[in-house]
């Protein structure tokens, strides 16, 4: 009899993750059989929950909101990825050890550069929000040395803690980084214009509300990134759209190749993200 692989996303809440759909896709393309498990984990359960899950042979978990951070004290190694974004979003085992990675980064750079064809180097970038949703993705767009990355948040307390994590991390000389906060509908955002403006911010899991950018912003926008996947068109893409970005995309291409380098570390194949990423799934 075959063996299936023992997989699982965890984080709470959870209902609505479409990580199962997606690993099945990659798994059918193998002919590789998995039982992917979809837990709703709270934080003072984690520990638990993993120790369980891998003494009963569990090869890889998803990790997502509010475990990221956290998840990374049960691991035995660290990869550099994970390091740099101080958050997990997979462990797994290796060779009787448990490994944390970050593949958000990868996840959207993949998104940007071969799937919308949005080449980051010489760029000029905006990030809205300084939460740990930026913290995963900084890394990945600094390694791509666009020109200038500015990040822009609302509290400048949270905007501080993640200059300085990044600083004692990562090498920020080649790109011109500015970290800078303030109410994100004032002009502060205007003092350049942009190829790129990604939202990181978490109002888009906020139904309906609009952060209220300024119009102006979007002059010379090629492309309007919302981190986060929605059926619908987010407040923030369809603002964007009427004030002249070029172009407007969710966050659905990265969950899918974050997915696909997840599903890379547990099983050492490179699924096919193409049809997921024609036809989201419902
Ligand atoms: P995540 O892990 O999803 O990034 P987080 O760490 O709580 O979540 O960060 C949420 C981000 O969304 C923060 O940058 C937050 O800004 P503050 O630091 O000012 O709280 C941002 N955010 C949430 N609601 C916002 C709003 N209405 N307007 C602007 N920024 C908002």
């Amino acid at each position: 009899m075959d063996k299936k692989l023992k997989l699982a996303v965890i984080g709470k809440p959870i209902t609505h993750s479409k990580s199962p759909k997606i690993h099945q896709d990659f798994a059918n393309q193998f002919d590789e059989k998995i039982e992917f498990r979809k837990d709703e984990v709270a934080p003072d359960k984690l520990e638990t929950w993993l120790a369980d899950f891998f003494k009963d042979g569990g090869k890889g978990v998803s990790i997502t909101l509010p475990l990221k951070e956290a998840a990374l004290k049960y691991a035995d190694e660290i990869s550099d990825r994970a390091r740099l974004a101080s958050a997990c979003n997979v462990i797994y085992a290796k060779d009787e050890k448990l490994i944390a990675d970050c593949t958000d980064g990868v996840g959207l750079t993949k998104d940007l550069e071969e799937n919308l064809k949005v080449s980051l180097k010489d760029k000029k970038i905006l990030i809205l929000g300084a939460g740990g949703a930026a913290r995963g993705i900084i890394p990945s767009i600094i390694e791509k040395n666009p020109a200038r990355l500015k990040i822009a948040n609302r509290t400048e307390s949270k905007a501080l803690l993640l200059k300085e994590n990044l600083e004692s991390k990562v090498n920020l000389n080649e790109t011109d980084i500015i970290f800078e906060a303030g109410d994100l509908s004032d002009d502060f955002l205007l003092d350049d214009s942009y190829d790129l403006v990604i939202n990181s911010t978490s109002v888009s899991t906020q139904v309906g509300e609009s952060m209220g950018l300024p119009k102006a912003l979007y002059s010379g926008t090629k492309l309007a990134y919302d981190l986060f996947y929605s059926a619908e068109k987010t407040v923030f893409m369809q603002e964007a759209l009427e004030n002249g970005a070029e172009k407007v995309s969710d966050g659905w291409g990265m969950l899918v190749e974050q997915g696909a380098e997840s599903f890379r570390l547990w099983t050492n194949l490179i699924p096919d993200t193409s049809r997921l990423l024609e036809k989201p799934i419902d």
